[in-house]
């Protein structure tokens, strides 16, 4: 291993004539360190040389977020037909070996390239929307429940041997449509493919490999023919048949042979990989499993972060077909990349604070581990609806289980992996279900697709409620277990949801951002409210325990303004009151216009006051003092921002009042959305074509784009689906936006860059997408 900031050592050169540096020479895909932690091994290569040339495997290792996710988006510069090569090639027995069985591999979905790739996904890709998918959730679960059945009572298991590897491949062999009776054959086969295409055998085992490859190859022959008697039966494989009459130049006879066998190492081995990793994961966290345990709702978005921080594929293989510049270097055509995704899921240019395991981080889903693009895994939402069912059957059934004391082993390969054994232990006498049998009747939904942000919540008990004027109470909150909490920054909110009347209102912070023991929130009793407020001054007491979402920064003062002008009107000085106090602490000219009817109805003004001196202007109707809007914005200045919350006619006012300064001067805060129900009989269809993934997907007048991008198995982050947070925005590429959201402002608009999928449509027939 080399030592981070060595210099080169110039014995070895790259391919470009450069030296190799100590950490590139020594870096060994197969060795302990790789296998143990990939991301942590290439830690040095993040900081320091995010592209280099490994002179021991020939491949230049590529490991940041954004190079790999420009890499997977550009598969023609960078093909993937060296995805499934040998990395150590066979020897010349054990090709006779593979040839003796008229083993012929083709191209599959993972390794073809244009233009013969998409048109082959886009015939076989419906079976593996969500719709479809759906069906297959109660196999699902009666197989997961009756392993754990196997061995509740044992009180130790290996995970991997007595579940991980057998239900995966159950579930695949349904998918598939292939026949239960060959599981155990089968399962020895898919494992020499592994060891032969990714691992390393030595030249005695090769021949052993061979020979199960081999065998592989004319069982899975054996099985597509039992499958062509009866082409109607239910089964991904089936499903390709008859897609073959209808596109016979499409998908061929050694396709469907190259699928079968390809299909079933890629359904079944990596996801028992992943989920071996993840309860490894989440057992060496406890705080983490006792959450889940707890709060089974936030399943979906742990599995989404085990993938990141630990999932099953650690790296892809790409070849440079023309000159590119990756990272800065120039590469030549012919030039081999490895480019390791798991070490793109630790970069802290995308991922905050990249290292930390954090089941409730909002961006987990962004994780490159099922790849991204035209051949991102088709099978994706498939291992994500299994591993939810394991994690839901685990925390329900033995929250009580722990790793037991072992040693981890890998299977050496550059690619995949999970731990080979994963011994875990617990108290039988203490399982649930011996003092309540209802425990097993009991599951939470699965979410089929990536993990909504509705589901994040974050437990925090409620330290203290205050009124701070009449008809306001403020509650101090601090975190259920007493940790410290995530940071926030000025003009950010939470979600709170409100017991059990089912309602969830979003509350700007406004404390001290800086503090990280406790959030603050103001709630002011509204008489037209729906029933958050009511229950928050009816209903919140210390010591209540609130289920929060958040924090969210969708206003966010821009920390490199000149000047600014805030106007809070009424409750709207929560958000304000918190970006007044950064801007002060930045040494930012600031103003603060403070209105509201009554001095004894608004918050905080004594503390404002204190604060902010002279900068702090108050109007306060009954005391005779309005804000004169048009007098405050009469004059346009450039290089001012005007940041404002408070009711609505007081932004329309102020929106009026701004119409001649420079666009984007004004930004404000909205809770509520205007947008309507959709209405089919006022929308278009329209089409939208997405560039990186080579797809063009229908919308229809009674879908928002996001719906139609969603059953197309398209990951798209959504929150509010109000058009209110952001969160579901898109690159636009070509393409007028009819935009219905309240997020980006007018300049924004007309830039025509971007788009909320939630609700904005097309103005015409088409839109392209950078997805
Ligand atoms: Fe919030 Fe679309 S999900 S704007």
């Amino acid at each position: 291993m080399s030592t981070p900031g060595a210099c080169p050592v110039a014995d070895d050169l790259a391919p470009n004539g450069c030296p190799v540096s100590a950490g590139a020479a020594a870096f060994d895909p197969f060795g302990d360190g790789y296998q143990q932690d990939p991301p942590e091994y290439l830690r040095w290569a993040r900081e320091q040389e995010p592209i280099f040339y490994s002179p021991q495997l020939g491949y230049w290792v590529v490991t940041r977020y954004d190079a790999i996710k420009a890499i997977f988006r550009d598969n023609i510069t960078f093909s993937p037909s060296i995805a499934l090569e040998k990395i150590t090639p066979t020897g010349p027995e054990a090709n006779a070996v593979l040839a003796s069985y008229g083993y012929a591999m083709n191209r599959t979905l993972v390794n073809e390239d244009e233009p013969a790739h998409m048109p082959r996904r886009r015939v076989l890709m419906e079976p593996f929307t969500p719709e479809a998918l759906k069906h297959h959730e109660p196999m699902v679960r009666q197989l997961t429940r009756e392993y754990v059945s196997r061995f509740i009572d044992h009180g130790r298991a290996d995970l991997v041997d007595e579940m991980l590897w057998e239900v995966p491949l159950t579930v695949a062999l349904h998918f598939l449509g292939v026949p239960e009776e060959d599981m155990d054959t089968l399962r020895q086969y898919s494992i020499a493919h592994t060891v032969n295409t990714w691992g390393r055998p030595k030249p005695q085992e090769q021949v052993a490999v061979a020979h199960a490859v081999g065998n592989f190859w004319q069982f899975a022959g054996k099985v597509l023919d039992k499958m062509r008697q009866d082409p109607d039966a239910p089964g991904w494989m089936q499903y390709g048949l008859r897609q073959q009459k209808l596109h016979p130049e499409v998908v061929t006879d050694s396709y469907l042979h190259s699928m079968m066998m390809a299909g079933i190492v890629a359904a079944h081995e990596t996801t028992a990989n992943a989920t071996a990793n993840a309860m490894k994961l989440l057992l060496q966290h406890p705080d983490a499993w006792r959450e889940l345990c707890e709060d089974p709702s936030l399943i979906p978005n742990a599995v989404e972060e085990c993938l990141r921080h630990n999932g099953s594929v650690a790296a892809w293989r790409r070849l440079v077909t023309q000159e590119a510049v990756v990272e800065g270097v120039t590469l030549p055509a012919g030039a081999k990349l490895l480019i390791v995704t798991s070490s793109a899921n630790h970069d802290p240019r995308h991922f905050g604070d990249a290292d930390l395991f954090d089941i409730r981080r909002d961006n987990a889903s962004d994780h490159l581990t099922f790849g991204y693009g035209a051949h991102q895994c088709m099978g994706k939402n498939l291992a994500r609806m299994e591993m939810q069912v394991f994690l839901e059957e685990f925390t329900r059934r033995l929250p009580h289980m722990r790793l037991a004391e072992q040693q981890f082993s890998y299977v050496p390969n550059t690619s995949f992996r999970g731990p080979e054994h994963l011994w875990v232990e617990w108290d039988p006498a203490l399982n649930p279900e011996r003092r309540d049998p209802q425990v097993l009747a009991a599951q939470a939904p699965v979410r089929i697709g990536e993990p909504s942000a509705h589901a994040i919540t974050r437990p925090l008990v409620v330290q203290a409620v205050t009124p701070v004027a009449q008809g306001v109470v403020q509650l101090t909150l601090a975190a259920a277990d007493g940790k410290p909490l995530p940071r926030w920054s000025a003009g950010a909110h939470i979600d709170v949801s409100c017991g059990d009347t089912g309602l969830s209102r979003q509350y700007s912070l406004c404390g001290d951002p800086a503090d990280a023991g406790r959030w603050q929130i103001a709630v002011l009793r509204e008489p037209a409210s729906r029933g958050g407020s009511a229950w928050v001054h009816g209903q919140v007491k210390p010591g209540d325990r609130l289920q929060v979402r958040g924090p969210r920064s969708h206003f966010r003062l821009d920390e490199s303004a000149r000047r600014v002008v805030f106007v809070a009107g009424g409750i709207g000085i929560t958000p304000i009151s918190a970006m007044a106090r950064r801007a002060q602490a930045l040494g930012i000219d600031y103003q603060l216009h403070y209105c509201g009817r009554s001095r004894a109805g608004m918050a905080y003004v004594a503390e404002l006051q204190a604060l902010h001196g002279p900068r702090l202007q108050l109007y306060i109707g009954d005391e005779g003092r309005r804000l004169d809007v048009q007098a405050l914005l009469a004059t346009p200045e450039p290089d001012v921002q005007v940041y404002a919350c408070g009711p609505q006619r007081l932004l329309d006012a102020l929106e009026a009042a701004s119409s001649a300064w420079p666009d984007d001067t004004l930004r404000v805060e909205h809770f509520s959305s205007t947008l309507g129900v959709l209405d089919p009989a006022k929308e278009h269809g329209f089409e939208v074509a997405l560039k990186d993934s080579g797809l063009v997907i229908p919308v229809r007048p009674d879908q928002t784009l996001l719906q139609a991008l969603r059953a197309a198995n398209v990951d798209v982050q959504s929150d509010c689906e109000e058009g209110l947070c952001g969160s579901c925005e898109v690159r636009v590429l070509e393409g007028a936006v009819d935009h219905r959201d309240v997020v980006l402002t007018r300049a924004e608009r007309e830039a025509n860059t971007r788009m909320m999928t939630c609700c904005s449509r097309a103005c015409g027939e088409r839109l392209t997408l950078a997805l």
